[in-house]
């Protein structure tokens, strides 16, 4: 079961080979998928050879290997985490049961509907990122764009064999819908609104990766406790990538601050006109790009109170994250839980069922989770000397969805006035002139070692490679 069969035109470890009707679908889906690949796939990058990691096996001890490759050659394929024996629903009314093999009859259609969504996002970041590659600030950072990217290939992969596999003809029409969305597309558009955003420079790409691929994370450790068990095996896989696309992130604004850090001690100031003279981005931009970026994000957990939520909760289709290690009974009917809302101008704690509020309870812990990754961010600036702290903004600042949207408020959790919003949105937000400044510092390096001069080097680099280490070979 662990091991993959590289031989195959699909790899996998699904024993793909034994049945044939689902093979020949997914292969005349592949060239579908490589088509899409060559026209929205990252821009003129056909003809390099990148350093990329590809899954050679679902053993945590040594799943992966390294080698340049052209991403086009990258074997995109098809890989879940093995069986566990006997393993048992442990939330909702079915909990004690043996979880699913197959899709139950009645949790057809929510159970499709829950892939295409996750599936849906894959794809579009990598459209988000297209250009990317263009502006990156070293080959380093041109690598791990690319193994983001090839990665989040994979995990539309990993959707649509669920979809060609249990879902019939209905499932193989939803596996040509998603290579037929467009990121951003008026007329076709993705799913979900923070996948319709652009990434245009690479300050944006790194608080995506921190950000947004966090929602992923949350998403997915949820499905990976899903009652039917081929989703829950192989979103515990795609999780196992998904680290390294935060710790692009991370280690991304960690460096931009390290380096504008640096740049503030050298010319004494904190003045954001001189810093962007010198080249590097003042903090408050960065403080705008984070606000931007964590309200984006965070809508994507859903309404605060969802009777889609509660339904997929109790049938067993989408657990909580880390469901198994919380002590309550898995059940929840009774329970209740506190969410926000707008009344008469103030924002109130309502005490709501619990069952319909487990949108909030993962983005409650999304939140948590974000939090940490600021303070060690905030660890960066404290050790410079510099008095200056990087703040998650309010859970209910800049939000479009849920019974928050459009509430008016400054990212401390303050309620204002729409003519306080108006004078001061540009202090909140990236404004249009932050952005054109981010982008005027965007330029490529495509020499070993070297970087932009607004970015520091890493403290490493891949799988213990120099830093200067030839990450991409451009022929
Ligand atoms: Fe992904
Ligand atoms: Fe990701």
């Amino acid at each position: 079961m662990s091991a993959i069969d590289y031989s195959e035109k699909i790899p996998n470890n699904v024993d793909l080979g034994e049945d044939r009707t689902l093979k020949r679908a997914l292969e005349q889906w592949q060239p579908h998928y490589l088509d899409w690949w060559n026209d929205m796939g990252p821009d003129g990058s056909h003809n390099l050879d990148v350093y990329l990691r590809t899954a050679v096996s679902v053993d945590p001890a040594g799943w992966a290997q390294f080698g340049h490759v052209k991403m086009p050659d990258y074997r995109w394929g098809i890989f879940l985490n093995p069986a566990e024996k006997d393993r048992k629903i442990h939330f909702g009314e079915h909990k004690g049961a043996d979880v699913w093999q197959d899709v139950p009859g009645e949790y057809r259609a929510n159970l499709r509907r829950i892939i295409v969504t996750q599936g849906d996002t894959e794809p579009a970041s990598v459209e988000q990122q297209r250009h990317l590659g263009r502006t990156a600030p070293s080959l380093y950072d041109l690598r791990n764009l690319f193994q983001v990217n090839v990665e989040e290939g994979r995990h539309l992969w990993a959707m649509v064999y669920l979809l060609h596999k249990y879902f019939g003809r209905d499932g193989r029409e939803e596996g040509e819908a998603l290579l037929e969305r467009r990121s951003g597309q008026q007329d076709n558009p993705r799913i979900l609104q923070a996948f319709n955003e652009e990434t245009p420079d690479w300050l944006s790409f790194f608080m995506f990766t921190y950000f947004t691929d966090r929602d992923g994370k949350f998403q997915l450790c949820a499905l990976a406790e899903s009652s039917f068990d081929p989703l829950a095996r192989t979103t515990r896989f795609m999780l196992t990538e998904e680290a390294h696309h935060m710790f692009v992130g991370e280690s991304g604004v960690s460096r931009v601050i390290q380096r504008t850090c640096q740049v503030m001690r050298e010319l004494k100031t904190d003045d954001p006109a001189q810093l962007r003279a010198a080249g590097v981005i003042d903090l408050p931009t960065i403080q705008r790009y984070l606000n931007f970026h964590f309200s984006v994000t965070i809508d994507l957990f859903g309404a605060d109170e969802s009777s889609n939520a509660a339904t997929f909760y109790s049938t067993g289709l989408k657990g909580r994250f880390e469901e198994s290690k919380r002590d309550d009974d898995h059940v929840l009917k009774g329970a209740g839980y506190k969410v926000l809302q707008l009344r008469d101008g103030r924002l109130v704690e309502a005490e709501v069922p619990m069952l319909n509020a487990l949108n909030e309870v993962l983005r409650d812990d999304y939140i948590k989770d974000s939090i940490a990754g600021i303070e060690r961010w905030n660890k960066v600036i404290e050790k410079a000397g510099i008095a200056f702290r990087l703040r998650a903004p309010h859970k209910a600042f800049h939000r479009s969805i849920g019974t928050l949207a459009g509430a008016k408020l400054s990212p401390d959790g303050r309620v204002v006035s729409e003519a306080e919003w108006a004078a001061k949105v540009d202090q909140w937000l990236p404004s249009a002139s932050d952005r054109a400044f981010v982008a005027s510092l965007m330029g490529r390096v495509a020499e070993p070692g070297k970087f932009a001069n607004w970015i520091a080097p890493p403290a490493m680099g891949i799988n213990r490679q120099p830093v200067d280490f030839e990450y991409v070979r451009f022929n």
